[in-house]
């Protein structure tokens, strides 16, 4: 499967997720750098060139299916899917494992949020990965004070699978609780 292959736009509940365009990422840089967004982000402010740069190269990296939400004409947040290559052994054909697992990250507006949407772009993201993509996992990690963004794995049935204590820097917190999450294509199904 290949960027090209997978249809853009998608429906993500009430949402619709698109390709990014310079219009709907200077969207996304109203609140992309607010504090109350960037607190439990690894990547915190951004440089709005730079983000937008690596947004639209993405549209043709295969490994790259990161889209927008828009509500409407509003964009309410964004969401992230990225292939990677599973542990495997290299004895045999590693096409068995490489590009085998995703990872999984979302953000939206705060004046959008609780509303559900980020559950509903990680729910369109994972039938993505487990359906077109056809991957065997996807992963997600956040820090364990990031309540919003565990409660929204934790709602579409994704397992905590690592609780690492202070494993995850902080600029202003120091070391503190990292969790990662995980779901397999079969479990996705059977939940579908
Ligand atoms: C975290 C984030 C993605 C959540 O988006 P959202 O659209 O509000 O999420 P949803 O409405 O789909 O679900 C959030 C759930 O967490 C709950 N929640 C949010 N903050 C909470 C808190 N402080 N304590 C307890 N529950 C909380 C909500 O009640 C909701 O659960 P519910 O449906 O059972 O009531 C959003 O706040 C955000 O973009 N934050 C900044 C970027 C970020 O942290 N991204 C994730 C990086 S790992």
């Amino acid at each position: 499967m290949t960027t090209s292959e997978v249809t853009w736009p998608r429906p993500a509940g009430p949402l619709e997720l698109r390709l990014p365009t310079r219009e709907l990422l200077g969207e996304v840089l109203v609140w992309r750098n607010r504090p109350e967004v960037t607190r439990w982000l690894l990547r915190t402010v951004v440089d709005p060139e730079a983000f937008a740069k690596t947004w639209l190269d993405g549209i043709d990296d295969p490994l790259d299916h990161s889209a927008i939400a828009v509500l409407g004409d509003e964009v309410v947040g964004t969401g992230s899917l990225w292939l990677t290559d599973a542990m495997g052994q290299t004895h045999g054909d590693p096409a068995n494992y490489m590009r085998a697992e995703a990872g999984l990250g979302y953000g939206v507006d705060p004046a959008y949020a609780g509303r559900g949407y980020a559950t509903d772009i990680a729910r369109a993201l994972l039938d993505l990965a487990f359906g077109e993509l056809g991957v065997h996992r996807v992963t997600a990690g956040c820090y364990a004070d990031n309540i919003g963004s565990w409660r929204v794995m934790e709602k579409l049935g994704m397992r905590r699978e690592q609780h690492g204590v202070r494993d995850s820097w902080h600029a202003e917190l120091g070391w503190i609780d990292g969790y990662t999450y995980a779901i397999l294509a079969d479990e996705w199904r059977v939940q579908r």
